[in-house]
């Protein structure tokens, strides 16, 4: 491990002793470690990041480009001990807690639903959330993390460079990937601390605030169709209630909305 990794492995222990922390210079991909993890047995919340990612897994089977230095590249392990009913809402709570850390550095993001973090209309950063569940409760639950933090645009292959950005590449200068970490790791604690309907619904607040698909026109992709819908609200499950071009109002539990059509 290099220094700066061991010395600012070193800090967050002792900042947060209530967490198990593992740091490397390079893995395949954070969400794996956690899941061997998990399979072993873990008796902590814990968090894995490393500086870089072989094979960084993204939503639907995509990769997630995760060079070397350039972002946050990490995974929460958790037991949760709430009901497995809130597991659907997880993605948008973590999402909200990416936009306050942001807003903290003066960073002003969008939240897509349902856990995508945007700067104008480019992806700044995505979250890739698994779990298991035996007997009715949560075995784990793992939140992969990827913020794209001092990226350069040529970081990013040709398709990618129109669509993704980075905060460098956004604001014009590095960020320090482990302050944000940090500011991080507190907002998330407070979300995640003792979850309850009321909670949710004022966390969801704050998500609609800064949703940049609700009450616009876009492109919603899902049970293998595409469709031009309204997105008009966020249900308390997480799901998205959007009006089609009939004014019929549905409940979208899985699907991907694109602004650009
Ligand atoms: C998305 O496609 O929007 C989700 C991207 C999630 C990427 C993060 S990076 C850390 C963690 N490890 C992975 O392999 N993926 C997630």
């Amino acid at each position: 491990m290099d220094n700066i990794l061991t010395t600012e492995l070193n800090n967050f222990k002792l900042l947060y002793p209530n967490i198990e922390f593992y740091f490397f210079e390079e893995i395949d991909s954070t969400n794996n470690f956690c899941k061997s993890l998990a399979n072993k047995g873990f008796d902590k919340p814990t968090l894995v990041l490393s500086d870089k990612q072989i094979c960084g897994r993204g939503t639907k089977g995509r990769n997630w480009l995760s060079p070397k230095n350039k972002g946050l590249w990490f995974s929460l392990l958790l037991k949760p001990d709430f009901s497995t009913k809130f597991l659907s809402i997880t993605p948008i709570l973590t999402a909200t807690a990416i936009y306050e850390t942001l807003l903290e550095f003066d960073i002003k993001a969008t939240i897509k639903w349902p856990n995508d973090i945007f700067i104008k209309d480019r992806k700044l950063g995505g979250i890739l959330t698994e779990s298991n569940i035996s007997n009715e409760k949560i075995d784990y639950l793992i939140i992969g993390i990827g913020i794209n933090i001092n990226l350069d645009i040529t970081d990013f292959d040709l398709e990618l460079q129109n669509k993704a950005t980075s905060l460098k590449i956004a604001y014009g200068n590095d960020f320090n990937r482990f302050k944000i970490l940090n500011t991080f790791i507190k907002k998330f604690s407070n979300i995640y601390s003792d979850i309850t309907e009321d909670k949710i619904i004022s966390i969801l607040k704050i998500y609609k605030a800064n949703s940049c698909i609700l009450n616009k026109e876009v492109s919603l992709h899902y049970n293998n169709t595409y469709e031009i819908v309204t997105p008009i609200d966020i249900a308390n499950d997480g799901s998205l209630l959007v009006k089609d071009s009939n004014n019929i109002i549905k409940q979208i539990y899985s699907g991907e909305v694109s602004l650009r059509f």
